[in-house]
């Protein structure tokens, strides 16, 4: 048996003045988005919005169901909507951001296991990785220059 580690990137900014010009535009695209979410069951909103090679800028929010499985998360709505209107083009960068209406959300959360994967797949496709910036409502902004860095070990076509 012999122990190995596995070592993952990040970076932290503590404004959102810290990030590029560009990232502060898709942040703020991202918290115009989070508005959009239609999360009656949970109250817990988030945003995204990602960017294409071309410029062009993709938004998602969390869409809800009364039959619980049936919503989706942000991360997805954005990415698969692109995949779905623009699927040759390459995205560069992705941010997201929450709201909750219970209490102020001051640390940075990170997309969820199955949004991981989702984003995994599209990294493959386009042969290039994406930066992901995500947040809270305030606080700390996290940036990962791969969606590797969030998914380490995981599963892909490779083994199909
Ligand atoms: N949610 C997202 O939109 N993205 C994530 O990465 C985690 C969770 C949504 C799903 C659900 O509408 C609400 O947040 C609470 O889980």
């Amino acid at each position: 048996m012999k122990k190995q580690k596995i070592e993952i990137n990040l970076e932290v900014f503590e404004t959102i003045s810290e990030l590029p010009k560009n990232i502060q535009e898709l942040m703020a695209k991202a918290q115009q988005a989070r508005e959009n979410a239609y999360a009656p069951y949970s109250r817990f909103r988030v945003g995204a919005a990602l960017r294409l090679a071309s410029g062009q800028m993709v938004t998602g929010s969390n869409q809800e169901n009364a039959a619980f499985p049936s919503g989706l998360c942000a991360e997805r709505v954005a990415v698969f909507s692109a995949g779905a209107t623009f699927p040759n083009e390459t995205i560069t960068d992705l941010a997201i951001t929450v709201r909750a209406e219970s209490h102020e959300v001051t640390e940075a959360i990170a997309p969820c296991g199955a949004c991981r994967q989702s984003l995994a797949e599209y990294e493959q496709k386009q042969k290039s990785p994406i930066n992901i910036y995500f947040m809270g409502e305030t606080g700390d902004i996290i940036k990962v220059a791969s969606v590797m860095d969030l998914l380490p070990l995981g599963f892909d076509a490779k083994y199909l």
